[in-house]
């Protein structure tokens, strides 16, 4: 049975509804020592008040909103952790150092990381054993998005404990135009296999926070190893020259204010600057008026209500 985006957006609603925050192993009561000159029972002292939950910090770049979605999801559902939530493009660097666990998520772009997540990778520096998990979300074949990120990551320094794709609706035009959209993504088989791995990771957690050791849980498909990388360059070429429609625009200024690459001005209808462009597609897919095209793709296949 297939579960749908509203679904899965109601599903994450009540699962922030339930979501209990704080670390369970922590706050267990400490057994009772008798003192050795007293054989009567002494009561036992209670720490004042129980140590904070680890904070844990989920840096994501979502272009169209599922991969925030899905972040929100991990975040509500995992208890042994407090998960702040971290837009890579409308907030400045985040301060790691705050936090104990560092999630990395994005979406699958020509088989791989995007350029943009690549980029916000490169600034942060080394990050010498700090415990990482990679995510990312996909519409039809993840490819080497995953192994990239998890690659990356150990670059950077972090320790992977864990990683996950996500089968989503596709945001990409020229395969929603082929029919290929995944809206129902992910059914419910998909949805019961991510719970599962978010309840690993949290027993993972949990293992990290009384010291122990614990097993990687990094999932990577057959079809994802035997997969190349696409050249990333050939989806600017793919989308080609932009234009707009000026009796349709209403100059709102929504596509310049998502576009991560800064390719955009408003004089005051958007002017395009391919040099700068990547052709992610965000500004066609966020257009309420649709009075953005390029030669191949006019009003038609945009991802449905994208949310920024
Ligand atoms: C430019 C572009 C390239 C994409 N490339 C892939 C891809 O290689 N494989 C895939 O499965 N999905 C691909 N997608 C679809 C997205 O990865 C998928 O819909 C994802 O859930 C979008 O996440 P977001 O809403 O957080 O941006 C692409 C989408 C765009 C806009
Ligand atoms: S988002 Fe669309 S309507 Fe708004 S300024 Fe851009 S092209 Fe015009
Ligand atoms: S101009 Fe449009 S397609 Fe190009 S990078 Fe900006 S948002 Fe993406």
């Amino acid at each position: 049975m297939k579960m749908g985006r509203r679904k899965f957006l109601k599903s994450i609603a009540f699962a922030g509804a339930i979501a209990t925050r704080g670390f369970s192993g922590c706050v267990s009561e400490p057994e009772p020592t008798p003192a050795p000159s007293m054989p009567t029972r002494t009561a036992p002292t209670l720490p004042a008040t129980a140590p904070p939950a680890p904070k844990g910090i989920i840096c994501y770049y979502s272009a169209s909103g599922n991969t925030k979605l899905a972040c929100q999801y991990i975040a509500n559902k995992i208890k042994s952790a407090k998960f702040d939530l971290f837009d890579i493009v409308k907030e400045k660097s985040p301060d790691l150092d705050k936090y104990a666990v560092v999630g990395l998520a994005t979406f699958a772009d020509f088989w791989s990381v995007p350029y943009y997540f690549c980029s916000f990778l490169e600034k942060l520096g080394p990050h010498t054993k700090k415990h990482a998990f990679v995510f990312n979300t996909y519409g039809s074949a993840s490819g080497k998005t995953l192994i990239r990120l998890k690659n990356m990551a150990e670059k950077n320094g972090f320790n992977v404990v864990a990683g996950y794709s996500l089968h989503t609706p596709e945001s990409y035009p020229p395969l929603r135009a082929r029919g290929s959209t995944f809206d129902d993504s992910p059914d419910e088989n998909e949805l019961e296999e991510f719970n599962e791995f978010i309840s690993r990771f949290d027993n993972q957690l949990k293992s990290i926070q009384e010291g122990n050791a614990v097993n990687k849980e990094i999932k990577i498909s057959f079809l994802s190893r035997i997969l190349q990388e696409l050249p990333r360059t050939q989806a600017r070429k793919d989308m080609g020259e932009k234009y707009v429609d000026e009796s349709l625009c209403i100059e709102c200024g929504v596509c310049k204010s998502v576009c991560p690459y800064g390719a955009i001005q408003l004089k005051p209808k958007p002017v395009f600057d391919m040099d700068k462009c990547f052709g992610c597609w965000a500004c066609y897919n966020h257009c309420t008026e649709k009075a953005i095209y390029t030669k191949k793709y006019k009003g038609t296949s945009q991802y449905p209500k994208p949310s920024k």
